[in-house]
């Protein structure tokens, strides 16, 4: 008999902090305000993937010192501007630095929160890293509005197993620990699960500390 094989596999998504409810409805409505202002100083545009140059289904914007782009020859990145309007982002709103405040682990304020706009069902997220972040010890906060979505993570490893689950409008994730370098992507959202968005569609906020 062979001994025992010990199973290495790395459990997937652990480590991960998931607050669901977080924040209460009129939180929500608060952080929409504050998004469309920043969206009027800062446009939602398609970013495309580095090489390839294939546009990506959700659209983005940043708030903060730094917000991340990605194009067709200078890949995955941050910088001060925004790339169509050549601006600097805007400023990173209170509202959504004071959640960074309430859930994050760690002695230091966000300087990028990055705005994806999951606008109907065709828009997801491929599994990936957030790896352009100088200090890789700082958590990521993740926040969810508007339609449910189905988020998935895995481990460290591309090809490592996964799990998935549901994410609604008001929950919280913190990236941390095993989960800070865990690939992880949205499958899907489910169309008029949510009334926070008038036309509907999901925005998720992403807080990072990229410098
Ligand atoms: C991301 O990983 O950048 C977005 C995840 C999400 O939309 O919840
Ligand atoms: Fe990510």
């Amino acid at each position: 008999m062979p001994d025992k094989v010990k199973d290495l596999s790395p459990n997937p998504g652990a480590d991960l902090r998931l607050l669901p409810g977080l924040l209460d409805s009129h939180a929500q409505a608060g952080l929409i305000a504050a998004v469309r202002a920043l969206v009027a100083e800062a446009p939602l545009y398609r970013p495309v993937m580095p090489r390839t140059g294939q546009p990506f289904s959700v659209r983005m914007t940043c708030a903060g010192d730094l917000g991340w782009v990605s194009d067709k020859e200078g890949g995955y990145r941050y910088q001060e501007t925004h790339p169509v309007t050549g601006r600097p982002w805007p400023r990173l709103p209170d509202a959504i630095l004071d959640i960074w405040r309430k859930v994050a682990d760690f002695d230091g304020l966000p300087d990028c929160c990055l705005v994806n706009y999951y606008a109907d069902s065709n828009a997801k997220m491929g599994l990936h890293q957030d790896r352009d972040e100088k200090d890789l010890s700082a958590p990521v906060v993740s926040i969810s509005l508007g339609d449910t979505a189905r988020f998935r993570i895995g481990t460290e490893l591309r090809r490592g197993p996964t799990r998935s689950f549901k994410v609604s409008s008001g929950d919280v994730l913190v990236l941390e620990g095993a989960a800070r370098l865990a690939f992880h992507g949205i499958d899907r959202i489910y169309p008029g699960t949510s009334t926070l968005l008038k036309d509907g569609g999901r925005i998720n906020l992403t807080l990072r500390r990229a410098s």
